[in-house]
């Protein structure tokens, strides 16, 4: 919508993000059953503009769980609803927290890996994990 971009037509990052953040913590929060916090965003990188009419497309799911977080990833997609074009405008991983009542992070579920793209995204994820909390100086 007009509101969500600059002033020559191009949606700010920022609004983005923000759906991003919003449709990763729902996967989150329905994997959790439980109130759920960002503990990080890993950086996006925006491939291509998004222009005020396109159609965004946010694919997540659920990657990697541990012992109270887990990642989501976000694939985001703008579609012309002209010509039907559809572009690859950005992934995004997120990592939430379950918080129990008393807001402190609390178990979440495990997974079970059933497809081989499944499989791959855990794998991955776990690198990321091990890479993330390396950078902050964080024990595994
Ligand atoms: C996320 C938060 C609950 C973690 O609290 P904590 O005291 O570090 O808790 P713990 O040490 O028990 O760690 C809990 C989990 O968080 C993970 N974690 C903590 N900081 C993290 C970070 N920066 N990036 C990724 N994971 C992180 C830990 O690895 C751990 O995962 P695991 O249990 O699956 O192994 C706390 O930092 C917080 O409340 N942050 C603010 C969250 C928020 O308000 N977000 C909205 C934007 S402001």
């Amino acid at each position: 919508m007009p509101m969500d971009a600059n002033v020559a037509g191009n949606v700010f990052g920022g609004t983005i993000l923000r759906l991003v953040d919003e449709v990763a913590s729902i996967v989150a929060f329905k994997h959790a059953r439980s109130n759920v916090v960002t503990a990080s965003i890993d950086r996006m990188d925006f491939f291509s503009p998004v222009y005020i009419g396109d159609l965004l497309r946010l694919i997540a799911s659920i990657n990697y769980v541990h012992k109270t977080s887990m990642e989501i990833g976000v694939r985001v997609e703008a579609e012309d609803p002209v010509t039907g074009s559809v572009r690859h405008t950005g992934t995004c991983f997120l990592t939430y927290v379950a918080l129990d009542k008393k807001g402190k992070p609390s178990p979440v579920p495990g997974m079970r890996l059933e497809t081989d793209d499944e499989k791959r995204r855990w794998s991955e994820a776990e690198i990321r994990r091990k890479i993330r909390l390396d950078q902050i100086g964080r024990r595994l």
